[in-house]
């Protein structure tokens, strides 16, 4: 194990920051949204199963990679296939890290400054119908709590491994667990929250359709932080004694719990709020969160007062802002890696570097809602739907690139590394791994693997794209 490029300091330490990764605005700000726009129980249904069955081997297929090599995920595939096409899919990984924080970064700075206002006494004005339009569509509220968000998440992963990353996740993940818990709680003793707690719960199987299953496969890798090499790059940082199939798994379960927390607050909240909702009206879009949670603080101070009721919201949204970092963090930190190892700059300029040039870009997603006309219609897709920049670069990077680097990684695990390669990876640290049920599964799972993902990928891309549904 190379030292100079730093290490967890422990089994716990790697499951941390994983998780820290994975948890974030997927599952708080996401995952109710595509509840809710895709039918509720059945989507949830769909969701578990795409995360457990296809989605677990793949976590482990680039745990592996990552651990086996040291590596970023261009130098991975370059160590381990040299000479081959294959590090393309490391660079495809690279550019999506990059444009996916490009956008999912202005989003981190709105729950961040959704904190700031609080703080600073406006609940009230936060929960008033209108107002999250006006405000994304101040540019330079964009701009001054995005470029925030940016310099403290530079900061953190010029921090390195073990001071950066790891001690910020370890404080702040439980502590976001127990607040989800208590407003859980709270929104289940309003009235009508039965009738969200049937949308959310009872599956209607009817409405399993393609386009369903296609919205939980995206949103199950990048719940995960899966398809870019983020877990590459995070496993590269792992010990050779540690058992990487627990590790693993206790990661996707906590980021599959945390978004079945989410979705437990968010969606009968929409009910109790708004009671003409029903199934068919129910809203969907990302404003979910910003427009309902100030309502549901507005309403707790009906009970508690004014005052602590904006200080439970603010620090709330602090702990989203919280959650969003560590993945932003995860998200710069394979491009900087990628920069460290293959261009041999040092840490700190190519973590300045990266997050400059990525907070230009995000720029556009920072106009996108409103400020500018150019980014707010940018483009119209043959399908004749008309999309601003911000939902542009999540469709192209989240929807359909993520899918895409799955399966090319889950293609290069059963075709070309070859199982048995991956199955000795992953008996290091577990002992009779070889041979065990387990075992067994993941083997056999990781050849269907890349036909599952690529039925849905080229679902996807038509549908969204082109409005074609094939079936
Ligand atoms: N998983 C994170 C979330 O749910 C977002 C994220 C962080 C991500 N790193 C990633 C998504 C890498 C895809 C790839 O909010």
């Amino acid at each position: 194990m190379n030292q100079a490029r730093g290490e967890w300091s422990s089994k716990f330490g790697f499951i941390l920051a994983a998780a820290g990764s994975a948890i974030g605005l997927g599952n708080i700000w996401g995952f109710p949204i595509q509840t809710a726009k895709n039918g509720g129980a059945a989507f949830v249904f769909v969701y578990l199963l795409l995360t457990f069955i296809v989605c677990f081997p793949v976590v482990m297929t680039e745990i592996a990679i990552g651990r086996r090599t040291s590596k970023n995920p261009v130098g991975a595939f370059k160590e381990l296939v040299p000479k081959t096409q294959w590090s393309l899919v490391g660079k495809l990984g690279v550019l999506c890290g990059f444009m996916i924080l490009s956008f999912y970064i202005v989003i981190a700075g709105w729950v961040f400054g959704y904190f700031v206002e609080v703080t600073g006494g406006g609940l009230q004005r936060l929960a008033t119908d209108g107002e999250f339009g006006i405000f994304v569509g101040n540019p330079y509220k964009n701009l001054l709590y995005t470029g925030l968000f940016m310099l403290a998440t530079i900061g953190i992963v010029v921090g390195g491994i073990k001071n950066g990353i790891e001690r910020w996740a370890r404080l702040l993940m439980p502590t976001l667990l127990l607040m989800l818990g208590a407003l859980i709680i709270y929104v289940m003793t309003l009235e009508n929250a039965g009738k969200g707690l049937a949308f959310y719960l009872i599956p209607d199987f009817s409405k399993i359709t393609v386009p369903v299953v296609n919205s939980a496969l995206s949103q199950a890798f990048f719940s995960l932080s899966l398809g870019m090499g983020a877990l590459i790059t995070y496993g590269s940082y792992v010990s050779k004694k540690d058992d990487i199939i627990s590790s693993g798994f206790i990661v996707t379960v906590l980021d599959s719990s945390i978004a079945l927390l989410a979705g437990l607050l968010i969606i009968p909240a929409i009910f109790t709020l708004a009671p003409n909702t029903t199934a068919d009206t129910i809203q969907a879009g990302p404003g979910l969160i910003f427009v309902f949670l100030p309502k549901v603080f507005m309403n707790l101070a009906s009970d508690v007062g004014y005052f602590f009721a904006s200080f439970l919201a603010a620090f709330f949204f602090l702990l989203i802002s919280f959650a969003a970092l560590t993945s932003t963090i995860s998200l710069l930190e394979v491009p900087t890696s990628y920069v460290v190892d293959e261009k041999k700059i040092v840490r700190k300029r190519a973590a300045i570097l990266t997050g400059g040039v990525i907070f230009i870009i995000a720029i556009g997603s920072m106009l996108a809602n409103g400020a500018s006309d150019f980014f707010t219609h940018f483009i119209t897709y043959p399908s004749g739907s008309d999309k601003d920049f911000l939902s542009f670069v999540g469709d192209v990077f989240f929807e359909m690139c993520l899918p895409l680097g799955g399966f090319l990684l889950s293609a290069f695990a059963a075709f070309r590394w070859k199982t048995q390669n991956l199955r000795e990876e992953i008996a290091q640290g577990r002992e009779n791994y070889i041979g065990s049920i387990l075992d067994k599964w993941i083997s056999f799972i990781i050849y269907l693997c890349p036909f599952i993902i690529f039925f849905i990928f080229i679902n996807t891309v038509l549908a969204k794209f082109f409005d074609i549904v094939l079936f």
